[in-house]
């Protein structure tokens, strides 16, 4: 049964905002939301910061994988410019800051692990102790990890099996429930333009949570609903806000 928010601002705002940063997440609140997915990947000192891509070039200037630099050296570079000059200054912020923030201003967070490559099972395992240890003594709220890495989620599993796991595909593969099992994942992330509706009979006849990622038109959303999908994420917190799953049922 799925426990959790059911409409999540994807990377914080959606596409109203840069992405997985602070000014992403206050866009994403102001609009009502208070579930969000965002990316955590690990810096060379190992400190997780909130970044999607692996690279730098896109979203913060600069060359270069996350991999290459400190968590403190991308916490100084601008991840807001490349959106518009109004958010030049914003930062790559710090995991632990991030989250932080959100459970103080009772946001409700999937995380995604976004392993560097070849760092998956440290990435899963400190992102787990750390939030394990955030959400000690609170576990009704604690975040929901999410990961296309299946390393990432059994090593969350072992340093913290107490927080929620969820597989992360883009198409349902055939051994779905077994990787789902083999990580006791409480839910299946699914790419939506992938999912079928026999699929989403089939993981929910098996007693997963269905989620699916990233819906941007209402009627689309509606639809998957309809199927039986327990929650989505969104980039147009304009278009679809927090209530919509209350509202269409
Ligand atoms: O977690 C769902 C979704 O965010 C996965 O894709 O690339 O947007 O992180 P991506
Ligand atoms: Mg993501």
């Amino acid at each position: 049964m799925w426990r959790y928010p059911q409409v999540l601002a994807h990377r914080g705002g959606g596409t109203l905002a840069p992405e997985n940063t602070m000014a992403g997440l206050l866009r994403g609140m102001r609009a009502g939301f208070r579930a969000i997915e965002y990316d955590v990947m690990l810096a060379r000192d190992g400190v997780p910061v909130v970044m999607h891509d692996p690279f730098l070039g896109r979203t913060v200037p600069g060359s270069g994988h996350v991999f290459d630099y400190d968590a403190l050296e991308l916490a100084a570079m601008d991840a807001g410019g490349w959106f518009g000059r109004e958010y030049e200054g914003e930062t790559v912020p710090l995991f632990v800051e991030f989250a932080q923030f959100c459970k103080s201003h009772g946001v409700w967070m999937n995380i995604e692990l976004k392993p560097a490559p070849g760092h998956d099972i440290e990435t899963g395992g400190t992102v787990a102790r750390i939030a394990a240890a955030m959400f000690a003594g609170e576990l009704e709220r604690a975040p929901l990890l999410s990961s296309f890495s299946m390393d990432a989620l059994l090593a969350a599993y072992e340093v913290a099996p107490q927080l929620p796991r969820a597989c992360l595909v883009n198409e349902l593969p055939p051994d779905w429930e077994r990787c789902a099992r083999a990580v006791d994942a409480v839910a299946i992330h699914v790419n939506h333009r992938h999912l079928t509706p026999a699929q989403a009979r089939a993981v929910k006849a098996a007693g997963f949570g269905l989620f699916c990622y990233t819906v941007n038109e209402p009627a689309r959303a509606a639809e998957l609903l309809g199927w039986g999908v327990d929650a989505f994420c969104t980039d147009r917190i304009d278009l679809i806000g927090p209530e919509f799953a209350t509202r269409v049922k």
